[in-house]
């Protein structure tokens, strides 16, 4: 099976649950605090592997207690960690609220993620090797670029979620295949709140692109044909947290296979509400033999 790249980030994710989210200036009183794997890069990886993909994960950890445990955690879900280098310095970090909706506010602190600022010559050849490309916005956006370039330049499709939403620099979408935003993301990006009118304004720089929808599923639309919307199944959702990322690295497992876009959306879904149900990021990551239970 092709493989897999995902240049990005790695964080530990300091997770507070919580009837609801404090306001500005509030102080109120968790339920429950949890240490767990994540980053947008690294759950993508993870979401990948046990979706039966082979992985590798470009990126960096710092030399706290955290850097280990988070190269334990890829090496775990079986993802290659040769290319996540150490760095003197606190590895990233995410700090998260997660509401009894299961919805969330995440602040991220890069700490050894920021040092990523250019690839070298094993990375290029990493990305070179792979059939598929992952790129999230926890890096500095000039690596991102970088790496996308790399992999254009060399035939490598390329699927960017470009969360934390920022300005992106300039030439970084005329590298990337497929857009994955979700609908604020995509908001933010066209200037139009619906997703059918962001996505004809995103086919503009790219040309494919899946809006993810949260629980009603998620728009596909590819320059010169209609948007098309995919419902997600319907269950209750305890923490959100990663759910986009395993729709990613699952979607790039199906994609890699060669699998119809319905029918790799549809398996992306799956895994992705198997994951809402399931406190925290990456430990909350379908296996491939649940997903196709599922
Ligand atoms: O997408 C979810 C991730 O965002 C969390 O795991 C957290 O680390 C932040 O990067």
């Amino acid at each position: 099976m092709t493989a897999i790249a995902v240049l990005g980030s790695t964080n530990m994710d300091l997770v507070a649950y919580v009837a609801r989210a404090p306001g500005r200036g509030e102080t109120v009183t968790g339920r429950e605090f949890r240490t767990v794997p994540g980053g947008k890069g690294a759950n993508q990886a993870v979401a990948a592997a046990r979706a039966g993909g082979e992985v590798v994960m470009i990126g960096a950890v710092g030399t706290d207690e955290y850097g280990s445990l988070l190269r334990a955690n890829l090496e775990h879900a079986g993802v290659d960690t040769d290319l996540l280098h150490t760095v003197a310095g606190p590895s990233g970090t995410a700090h998260i609220v997660v509401d009894d909706e299961g919805s969330n506010a995440i602040v991220v602190v890069p700490g050894a993620n920021a040092t990523v600022t250019a690839l070298g010559p094993g990375e290029h050849a990493a990305i070179a090797a792979a059939g598929l490309l992952l790129l999230q916005l926890e890096l500095p956006p000039a690596v991102v670029r970088e790496g996308a370039r790399a992999a254009r330049t060399r035939g490598v499709r390329t699927i960017l979620t470009p969360s934390p939403v920022q300005p992106l620099p300039a030439g970084l979408l005329d590298a990337v295949d497929l857009l994955v935003p979700n609908e604020h993301e995509a908001a933010a990006l066209s200037g139009y709140g619906d997703p059918h009118a962001a996505a004809e304004i995103l086919l503009r720089q790219v040309p494919e692109v899946v809006i993810t929808l949260g629980a009603k599923g998620c728009l596909y639309a590819a320059r010169g044909g209609e948007a098309i919307v995919f419902p997600a199944p319907e269950v209750t959702a305890v923490d959100t947290t990663g759910a986009g990322d395993t729709f990613v690295g699952t979607l790039a497992v199906a994609l890699a296979e060669g699998r119809a876009v319905p029918e790799a959306l549809a398996w992306a879904s799956s895994a992705a509400a198997l994951c809402v149900q399931r406190p925290g990021a990456s430990t909350s990551m379908p296996y491939r033999s649940e997903i196709d239970a599922a």
